[in-house]
């Protein structure tokens, strides 16, 4: 997606980016830079979901997350039909809605199938507003309160079991009436290759049973009857490329049934985690969806052959493969800094606190001039954002062409961990996020204003003035 590439030219007269689905049909979103619908219109502006950027600037303010509904869809789709394509059994999709979680974007998932994964009682709020249906919906956590287990059992979701202290609190709350329905997380002592925050399958993690205390865990689950355990999940990290550590995970997570079995635990559900890679920059490259489910379905599918065991529901959880590509943020251009010899610094109208991932975990993005695609990338500047801290960076060394205040810079794929993680650090208001599909464009997150920061803020009697 920077700007020196060839941009192609098609009979409608409009000008596509090189990885636009009419140049690639049938792409896999997380291979793709910029969201499937995104084009070039004959203004020379980006375009995505039919809408200019630029425009919707104008329209919505700046910094505005831009959330394409095709690409999100496309997704989802290749998820779901991924697993209906090549696992014989009964399959589930789960969105892993710490990515994004919003209503509408829970709305959308949950209308393409998909259910969804909340790692607290927020996540779980925003899911059921959002008419998830609850059958559909599993709540994470490794340290969840009583409060947020409670609210999970009276809405009938499942909860995905962390570790001793949840199970003995879950057999209290339980009855055998009502039975709570769960599912227990283990940490596989798979390797792979990520950053290390966002690892969770190597052992030394703070996630979910030990593998050695499996065999105890069954015989205690097997002797509630306050508690129904469905099923076994594991998770083993986040923007993986690699496609063996799921392999080996499927293999092992099939002898854990096994064993449940062996303890006559009936054990219907194998939920394998999320964790495929994303495309950031050209020289990533991730497997494709269909590329990351076939084998995991190829091994679940010959390993129960083997041990002689029926096949479970197969779930996944992808969260950042499903929605990250989706969405670009929008930034206007204002001040810059030459030091000569050294760099050149451009700032943007936001930075850490709308995408923390830079400063966080070194991630690197791409970026383009949504008003001027088709001038040439002369220029190495360094993308800062205006809060009070040197490392507030959000792309070095980004080739660019030569910037103007109040241009626009769009950053691609910032729908995984960008909303979700941002904070008001300096007091900045958080941008607002548009859906865009065919030409309209629906705002799904109101700008916060300054009321909004400081609408929690309580002032003693004896400050006021
Ligand atoms: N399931 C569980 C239990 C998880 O902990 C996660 C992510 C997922 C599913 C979804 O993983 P994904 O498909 O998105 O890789 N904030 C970090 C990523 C943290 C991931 C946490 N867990 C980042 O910005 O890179």
């Amino acid at each position: 997606m920077v700007s020196t590439h060839p941009v192609g030219v098609q009979n409608s007269g409009k000008k596509y980016l090189p990885q636009s689905p009419i140049d690639h049909p049938g792409i896999s979103p997380n291979q793709s830079l910029l969201p499937l619908t995104a084009q070039v219109n004959s203004s020379d502006h980006l375009e995505i979901g039919g809408c200019d950027v630029k425009q919707l600037v104008e329209q919505f303010g700046s910094p505005l997350y831009i959330l394409d509904e095709e690409t999100l869809r496309t997704a989802c789709r290749q998820y779901r039909d991924s697993l209906k394509l090549y696992y014989p059994g009964e399959s589930q999709v789960l969105y892993a809605s710490k990515a994004w979680s919003c209503l509408a974007v829970c709305a959308i998932a949950s209308s393409e199938g998909l259910g969804i994964d909340v790692v607290s009682g927020g996540e779980l709020h925003t899911a059921l507003t959002a008419g998830v249906d609850p059958d559909k919906i599993y709540l994470h956590g490794n340290n969840k309160s009583t409060e947020e287990l409670t609210f999970a059992i009276d809405s009938n979701c499942t909860i995905v079991v962390d570790n001793w202290y949840e199970l003995e609190t879950l057999v209290k709350l339980g009855s055998a009436a009502k039975p709570v329905r769960i599912m227990l997380r283990l940490t596989p002592g798979i390797e792979c290759h990520t950053h290390e925050y966002i690892r969770t399958g190597h052992l030394d993690s703070k996630f979910g049973f030990h593998p050695e205390q499996l065999a105890e865990v069954f015989a205690f689950v097997s002797q509630q009857d306050t508690l129904n355990c469905i099923g076994v999940h594991a998770h083993i990290g986040s923007q993986i490329f690699e496609r063996q550590p799921h392999r080996d995970l499927a293999a092992v997570m099939v002898q854990w049934l096994s064993l449940a079995k062996n303890h006559g635990l009936d054990i219907s559900e194998l939920n394998v985690g999320g964790g495929l890679g994303i495309r950031y920059t050209e020289s990533d490259d991730p497997p494709s969806i269909e590329e990351w489910v076939k084998p995991i379905c190829e091994v679940i599918k010959t390993a129960c052959e083997q041990e002689n065991i029926p096949l479970p529901k197969l779930l996944c959880e992808p969260g950042r493969s499903l929605i990250a590509t989706s969405c670009v943020t929008a930034y206007t251009i204002g001040s810059s800094k030459e030091i000569p010899g050294i760099r050149t610094y451009i700032t943007i109208d936001g930075g850490m606190s709308d995408n923390p991932r830079p400063i966080t975990y070194q991630s690197v993005y791409r970026a383009v001039l949504a008003n001027k695609m088709s001038a040439s990338a002369t220029e190495t500047v360094t993308v800062a954002g205006k809060h009070c801290e040197s490392g507030d960076i959000l792309i070095k060394n980004a080739q660019l062409p030569k910037t103007q205040p109040g241009d626009i810079l769009v950053v691609n794929a910032t729908g995984a961990y960008n909303y979700s993680m941002s904070s008001n650090y300096n007091r900045l208001a958080r941008p607002a996020a548009v859906l865009v599909r065919n030409g309209e464009a629906n705002l799904i997150l109101r700008r916060e204003n300054y009321q909004d920061l400081i609408r929690q803020d309580c002032i003693p009697e004896r400050l006021k003035k």
